[in-house]
C-alpha cells in the first residue's frame, strides 16, 4: 500500500493533476484502498515513533518497499501527523486532492487541509514532545523478555558444561519471545544489548549475539521459522567454550601459541555439545554448522582450517559480524577499554570483503546507525547525551537523553531528537565511563 501511495506522490510532484501518469497511479492506489475498505470499515495508518502501523499491525521496514515506507514515515513526521484515516466512500478525486497537498510544507498543508473539505480522510496530530517522554519507560515487557532469555542462556550453558540435560523447549520459547519483542520494537531490544557483564561475559555475549543476529536477520527479510534457527545458532555460537578451562578464557595476559590452539578448538567442541543436546534435527544441524563456521572469514581465511573456496552459510556470516561487533564493544580482562560503538562499526566496514560479507555489513551499519544506541555524545553546548534511539532517515542525528550538564555534573536530563532540534551539534562521541556512569544503566 505504501509503495502504491509513494508512486502517486511522486507522480503528483512531477506532473499536472490531470496528467495520465497521475490518474493511472491514483486509479491503482484507489482500487487497492477500495479492496481493503471492503474488508475493513476504515484504514488507519498510525505513525508512532519510528514505526508505521496499519490497522494496529506494525509495517516492517524491509528492503522491499523500504524507500516508500521511509518516505511516508518522514512526511507524516514533518507534518506532525499521528494518524491518517481513510474511510469507505472515498473516491479517486479525493485521494488526488489530498495527495496534492500532502507534498506541501506543514503550514501550507494545515491551511489547505482545513480549507478543502475531505469527507473520507481524517487526520490526528501529535507533538514530538508527547512521543519522546515515554521512550525509556514503557519497555517493561521487553526487559522481562531479555532477562528471562539471559537466565535461560545461563542455564543452557551451565547444564551443557556440567553434562546435565538441556531444556530445548525453553530455549525455543525464549527465541520466540525475543522475536516478538523485536517485532514490537527492535530499538528497545537493541538497547539491552549494551548490557555487558564483565564477570559473566560469556552469557551476556552469547545472548547479545543472538539478539543482534535476529535483528539483522529480520532486516534482510528472513521469515519467523528461519529467525528461530538463526537466534538459537547465535546464542549457541560459542557453546564449545564450556569445555575450555575457565582460567584460559579469562586469562589476562597474552595467550601462548599453545593456548591459542586450545581456545580455537571451541569451534569443534561447539559441534559436539550441540549434537549432544539438540541431536540431528534441522535446528541442531544449522546450529552446529554455525558453531563450526563462525570464525570463518569472507575471503576464505579463518579457523578451523578449510579450503579457500569453501564458503560459510548465510547464518554463519551474520553471526560472524554480530559476534565481532559485540566482542569489540565489550570490556574484557585483556581489553579493559572497549571500542566506542561507532569505531567498532568502522572496523567492520574496513574489513568488509576480507573478514565480513560486505552487503551484510552494510545492512548492519544502516541498522545500528552512525552512533549506535548506548553511544555517548558531547554536544556543542557542552552537555553530554546518551543515544537511546536511532532516527532511521537521519542515521547521524539520533535521539538522545542528556545525562551530563554543562558543568559536567550527572543529571536526569531531557530527551532530545537531534533531527528536529536545530542548532545543537555533535562534537564527538566519548566514553561515559569517564564520568563513572555505565550507559546500560539507563536501559534496565
Ligand atoms: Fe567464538
Ligand atoms: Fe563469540
Amino acid at each position: 500500500m505504501t509503495s502504491l501511495y509513494y508512486a502517486l506522490i511522486k507522480a503528483v510532484q512531477v506532473y499536472d493533476l490531470n496528467n495520465d501518469v497521475v490518474q493511472r497511479a491514483a486509479k491503482k492506489f484507489f482500487s487497492y484502498i477500495n479492496s481493503l475498505l471492503n474488508i475493513y470499515s476504515r484504514i488507519i495508518l498510525v505513525r508512532y515513533r519510528d514505526y508505521i502501523f496499519f490497522n494496529k499491525e506494525r509495517l516492517r521496514f524491509e528492503i522491499d518497499g523500504y524507500a516508500s515506507l521511509q518516505f511516508i514515515h518522514d512526511k507524516l513526521k514533518k507534518l506532525n501527523i499521528k494518524s491518517l484515516i481513510f474511510s469507505s466512500g472515498i473516491d479517486k478525486n479525493e485521494i488526488v486532492t489530498f495527495t496534492s497537498i500532502f507534498k506541501e510544507e506543514k503550514e501550507t498543508f494545515l491551511k489547505q487541509f482545513s480549507e478543502k473539505k475531505f469527507n473520507h480522510i481524517n487526520i490526528e496530530f501529535s507533538t514530538t514532545e508527547e512521543e519522546l517522554s515515554d521512550y525509556l519507560h514503557d519497555g517493561e515487557r521487553i526487559k522481562r523478555t531479555y532477562f528471562r532469555a539471559l537466565k535461560t542462556t545461563k542455564d543452557l550453558m551451565h547444564n551443557l558444561g556440567t553434562g546435565q540435560p538441556v531444556d530445548i523447549r525453553s530455549s525455543k520459547r525464549v527465541i520466540y519471545n525475543l522475536i516478538d519483542a523485536l517485532f514490537q520494537d527492535e530499538f528497545g531490544l537493541l538497547a539491552l544489548t549494551t548490557l555487558k557483564n564483565f564477570d559473566e561475559y560469556t552469557y551476556n555475549h552469547s545472548l547479545n549475539v543472538g539478539i543482534l543476529s535476529l535483528t539483522l536477520g529480520q532486516r534482510i527479510g528472513l521469515d519467523k521459522k528461519n529467525l528461530v534457527k538463526l537466534g538459537i545458532s547465535g546464542i549457541l555460537h560459542d557453546i564449545g567454550k564450556v569445555i575450555i578451562p575457565k582460567a584460559l578464557i579469562y586469562k589476562s595476559q597474552r595467550l601462548t601459541d599453545e593456548e591459542w590452539k586450545t581456545l580455537k578448538q571451541h569451534s569443534y567442541y561447539g559441534v559436539k555439545q550441540i549434537l549432544k543436546a539438540y541431536g540431528l534435527d534441522e535446528l541442531g544441524l544449522i546450529s552446529m554448522i554455525v558453531a563450526y563456521e563462525h570464525h570463518w572469514n569472507y575471503d576464505g581465511s579463518g579457523y578451523p582450517a578449510h579450503r579457500q573456496n569453501q564458503k560459510p552459510i548465510l547464518f554463519s556470516k551474520i553471526v560472524r559480524i554480530c559476534d565481532s561487533y559485540d566482542a569489540m564493544t565489550t570490556p574484557r580482562i585483556y581489553v579493559p577499554i572497549p571500542y566506542l560503538p561507532h569505531l567498532a562499526l568502522k572496523v567492520l566496514w574496513k574489513r568488509r570483503n576480507t573478514f565480513f560479507d560486505p552487503i551484510l555489513v552494510k545492512v548492519f551499519t544502516q541498522l545500528l546507525g552512525q552512533y549506535p544506541i548506548g553511544s555517548c555524545l558531547e554536544l556543542s553546548n557542552g552537555e553530554i547525551g546518551l543515544v537511546i534511539r536511532q532516527n532511521q532517515s537521519n542515521s547521524d542525528l539520533p535521539i538522545i537523553k542528556i545525562v551530563i550538564n554543562k558543568d559536567k555534573e550527572k543529571i536526569d536530563g531531557i530527551i532530545i531528537d537531534l533531527s528536529v532540534q536545530n542548532g545543537l551539534k555533535i562534537v564527538r562521541p566519548i566514553y561515559l565511563q569517564k564520568y563513572g556512569i555505565n550507559p546500560a544503566s539507563y536501559f534496565v
